[in-house]
């Protein structure tokens, strides 16, 4: 193995170029040539590759993002852009690929090791923390610090005002993002799709809570729960004595320094990617299970689900 490449393909997410950094320094002390391919899968179609060098990775490892840009590729996962993407990387002597992103970069991956890609191991990056095999994603414990501020925020208005605010995160179809930072927000109320049919119970609840006197709310919506924020609030808002305001956080959730244990994680995994590249494997992810690097066959990744465990979800009603 003489040279690799390194890709980032899907949403970004805070810590990807902790991971970037890592495999480029890690590649350099194994004595390889490390390229960067920009813009995701696309990138990789158009041959938008460049050398990265120490220099190439000085004072990213602290910036939102990814300095190598990504995407989604419509046309990458075609028979044809399969060839036209083995074809870019024959061309460029690419001997083993590292891959960061979510599920479907991984589900990418796979197929590009069918259609005859080089070596591929992944590292997961998604704030959705929902690809399986890893306890944690790059970028999810930075976007739950970053709507909990919001959600902070959030709290001193709507007890200033005395009203029921609905706050929106992502997630896609994954309920992680919702359930940690109404957690750790102290939300009244949690909707997310690992709990489906909930707006009657809630509204039961808060109602009563509001009989005994409380007079502000939060309730935090997933993104993939009935509609968002938005459907939760047209069902639950008018059926609550509360005045009510709906606030949707958005992209803000990608952005943003990362934290420390994104940082870390994405150092930690950028290293065991390449070393498990340089000892041969292929078509798997690197994710951290506990205090201890795990590897994990890329179809896990996509057909099983890092679901949000049910003490988690029973604990957020004990709390309510
Ligand atoms: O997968 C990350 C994510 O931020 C999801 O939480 C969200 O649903 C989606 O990407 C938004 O994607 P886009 O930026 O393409 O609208």
């Amino acid at each position: 193995m003489k040279r690799i490449a390194v890709l980032t393909s899907g949403g970004d997410a805070p810590g990807m170029n902790a991971a970037i950094r890592a495999t480029v320094r890690s590649g350099l002390g194994h004595g390889l040539e490390v390229v960067g391919i920009e813009h995701g899968y696309a990138g990789l179609l158009r041959g938008d590759l460049r050398p990265l060098g120490r220099p190439d990775v000085v004072n990213i490892i602290h910036r939102g993002g990814t300095v190598l840009g990504t995407g989604r590729s419509a046309e990458f996962p075609t028979p044809a852009g399969l060839q036209q993407a083995v074809n870019v990387l024959d061309t460029h002597a690419i001997d083993g690929l590292v891959l960061i992103g979510g599920d479907g970069t991984f589900r990418g991956a796979s197929a590009l090791a069918k259609a005859g890609g080089p070596p591929a191991v992944g590292i997961p990056g998604t704030i959705d923390n929902d690809v399986y095999g890893t306890n944690r994603s790059l970028g999810f414990d930075t976007a739950v610090n970053t709507a909990l501020e919001a959600i902070d925020r959030v709290r001193d208005t709507a007890t200033s005002h005395e009203m029921l605010h609905f706050v929106e995160v992502m997630g896609r179809h994954s309920g992680w993002l919702a359930v940690a930072a109404g957690l750790a927000g102290g939300a009244e109320a949690v909707l997310c799709p690992e709990v489906p049919n909930h707006n009657d119970t809630v509204v039961a609840r808060t109602a009563a809570s509001i009989a005994g006197g409380k007079r502000s709310v939060i309730i935090v919506v997933a993104e993939g729960y009935e509609g968002g924020a938005h459907g939760a609030a047209a069902d639950i808002g008018p059926r609550l004595s509360l005045d009510y305001r709906i606030t949707s956080l958005g992209h803000i959730q990608r952005g943003g320094s990362p934290s420390a244990i994104d940082r870390m994680a994405g150092s930690e995994l950028g290293c065991a990617a390449v070393d498990a590249l340089v000892a041969g494997a292929s078509h798997l992810m690197v994710g951290i299970q506990g205090e201890a690097v795990v590897e994990t066959p890329f179809e896990d990744t996509w057909s099983k689900r890092h679901q949000v465990p049910t003490e988690l979800l029973a604990l957020l009603e004990q709390l309510a």
